[in-house]
C-alpha cells in the first residue's frame, strides 16, 4: 500500500502520495499542491526539497555514507581508477575490460583542441582566475561542435560531446594554468595515462625532461575519484537546471563550472590555504585562531570544517586524509602551513567545541593540502575539483535528459509593492 500525506489549510484536507527510494528515503510529491490547494513551498536554497529522483550517487550524511551506482567510496578509492569510475557514473555499470579498453582509446584519441582555442586563450590576461578561463573554453566548444548544439535531436552527438568533454577538460585545465603562468601550452601526450597527461601538461617546461612522480600521479587520481560525483549539490543542480531548458551539455557543464567558483562551493579548498597562509603571516599561531572561531563576536570562521550534508565525518575526508599523510611522508613535504593544518586537524578531531558543531576537517581541508603538497597553485584548487566532478556533471545531465525532465522553473512569494500609478516625473 503506497504511503500518503495529508495537508490541512483553512478547513480544507489535501492528501499527497509519498514516495520511497530504494533506501528508504521519502518525499511528498507535490506536484499537484497547487492545482489543489493553491499553496506552494519555501524552501530557500532547497534544503528540504528533492529536484528529482536519481539512481547515480547516495550519500547519507548521519552515516557518513557515500556511493556512486552503489559501490562505496571506500571501495572505489581504493580499487578503482578515475576513468573506470567516470565510466560507471555515466552509464551505470562498470566496464568490461573491453568497454574501459575503448573508452580510455576514445578518450586518448580526443585529448587535442583546436587551435583556434589556443586564439581565445591567449586574448586572457595572465591574470585571469582560471575557473574563469575554463568555463570560457569548455563553453566554446558549442562553436567548434555545433551539432551539440540540440541534444534532445542528436543522441549519437551527446556521446561524442561525452567524450570530448572528459578528453579536453584535462586539455584545458593546464592550458589556464599555463596562461596564468605566461608558458607556451603544453599538448596532450597520448603515451600517458590520464592523470599523468595532466600533470605534464601542466608543469612540463620547454627544453626540460618532466617525468611524472608515479606517488603524485596516484593520488591525484584518488582524489578525482573523491570527487566524481556528489548527488544534487550546488554546481550539478545547476548542471541540470540549465540542461533542463534543453541548452547544449558542454554549456551546461560550463555553467556548473560557473557555480562550484564560488567559496561556499568548489572555491572552499581554495579559501582553506588562503585561511592558513593568513595565520602563516600572522605570527603562524594556530590557537590564536582557533580562540578566534570559538569566539562569537570574531568574524573569524574556520574553512574547510564541517560540511552541509555530512552531519558526523564526511567519508571522502577520511580518505583523503591518508591520502594527504602518505603524499606528504613520499614527497617529504616539509611546508610551515601544512604544519599548522595539522594543529586545526588535532583541535578540531580532539576540542570538545568543534567535535560538539561538527566541525571536523572536510574534503575541502584535505584537498587543499595534498594539492598545495603536489604544487598545484591555490587558484587551481577549484579547477582540480572541477575535473573530479566532471563525470558526476555529465552523468546527472544524462540522466535528467533521457528522464525527458520538464525545464526547471520554481515559483515564488512575492513580497514586492501593490498595484500602484504611474506618476510622471515633474510630479515625484
Ligand atoms: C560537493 O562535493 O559538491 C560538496 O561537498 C558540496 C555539496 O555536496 O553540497
Amino acid at each position: 500500500m503506497s504511503e500518503s500525506a495529508k495537508l490541512s489549510f483553512k478547513g480544507q484536507e489535501y492528501e499527497f502520495p509519498v514516495i520511497t527510494g530504494t533506501e528508504n528515503e521519502s518525499a511528498i510529491d507535490i506536484a499537484k499542491l497547487r492545482a489543489s490547494s493553491g499553496l506552494i513551498t519555501l524552501d530557500p536554497g532547497y534544503k528540504n526539497t528533492g529536484a528529482t529522483t536519481s539512481a547515480i550517487t547516495f550519500l547519507d550524511g548521519e552515516e557518513g555514507i557515500l556511493r556512486y551506482r552503489g559501490y562505496r567510496i571506500e571501495d572505489l578509492a581504493e580499487k578503482s581508477t578515475f576513468l573506470e569510475v567516470s565510466y560507471l557514473l555515466i552509464y551505470g555499470e562498470l566496464p568490461t575490460q573491453a568497454q574501459y579498453e575503448n573508452f580510455s582509446k576514445e578518450i586518448t584519441h580526443h585529448t587535442l583542441v583546436h587551435e583556434d582555442i589556443k586564439k581565445i586563450l591567449e586574448g586572457f590576461p595572465s591574470n585571469a582566475h582560471p575557473m574563469g578561463v575554463l568555463s570560457s573554453l569548455i563553453c566554446s566548444l558549442t562553436a567548434f561542435y555545433p551539432d551539440s548544439l540540440n541534444p534532445v535531436r542528436n543522441k549519437e552527438e551527446v556521446d561524442m560531446s561525452i567524450v570530448r568533454l572528459i578528453a579536453k577538460m584535462p586539455t584545458f585545465a593546464a592550458w589556464a594554468y599555463k596562461n596564468e603562468m605566461g608558458h607556451p601550452v603544453n599538448y596532450p601526450d597520448n603515451a600517458l595515462d590520464y592523470c599523468s597527461n595532466f600533470l605534464k601538461m601542466m608543469f612540463a617546461l620547454p627544453a626540460e625532461k618532466y617525468d611524472v612522480d608515479p606517488v603524485v600521479s596516484a593520488a591525484l587520481d584518488k582524489l578525482l575519484i573523491l570527487h566524481a560525483d556528489h548527488e544534487q549539490n550546488c554546481s550539478t543542480s545547476t548542471v541540470r537546471i540549465v540542461g533542463s531548458s534543453q541548452a547544449s551539455i558542454y554549456a551546461s557543464i560550463s555553467a556548473g563550472i560557473n557555480a562550484l567558483w564560488g567559496p561556499l562551493h568548489g572555491g572552499a579548498n581554495q579559501s582553506v590555504i588562503e585561511m592558513l597562509e593568513a595565520i602563516k603571516a600572522d605570527g603562524g599561531d594556530a590557537k590564536k585562531y582557533l580562540d578566534k572561531a570559538k569566539d562569537k563576536n570574531d568574524p573569524f570562521r574556520l574553512m574547510g570544517f564541517g560540511h552541509r550534508v555530512y552531519k558526523n565525518f564526511d567519508p571522502r575526508a577520511k580518505i583523503i586524509k591518508k591520502a594527504a599523510d602518505d603524499v606528504l611522508e613520499k614527497l617529504g613535504v616539509n611546508d610551515p602551513v601544512l604544519d599548522i593544518a595539522k594543529e586545526l586537524e588535532q583541535a578540531a578531531l580532539n576540542d570538545q567545541y568543534f567535535i560538539d558543531r561538527q566541525l571536523y576537517p572536510n574534503v575541502d581541508f584535505y584537498s587543499g593540502i595534498i594539492y598545495r603538497a603536489l604544487g598545484i597553485p591555490t587558484d587551481m584548487f577549484t579547477v582540480m575539483f572541477a575535473l573530479g566532478r566532471l563525470p558526476g556533471w555529465i552523468a546527472q545531465w544524462k540522466e535528467m535528459r533521457e528522464n525527458g525532465e520538464p525545464i526547471g522553473r520554481p515559483r515564488q512569494v512575492y513580497t514586492g509593492e501593490n498595484e500602484r500609478d504611474y506618476v510622471s516625473i515633474n510630479k515625484r
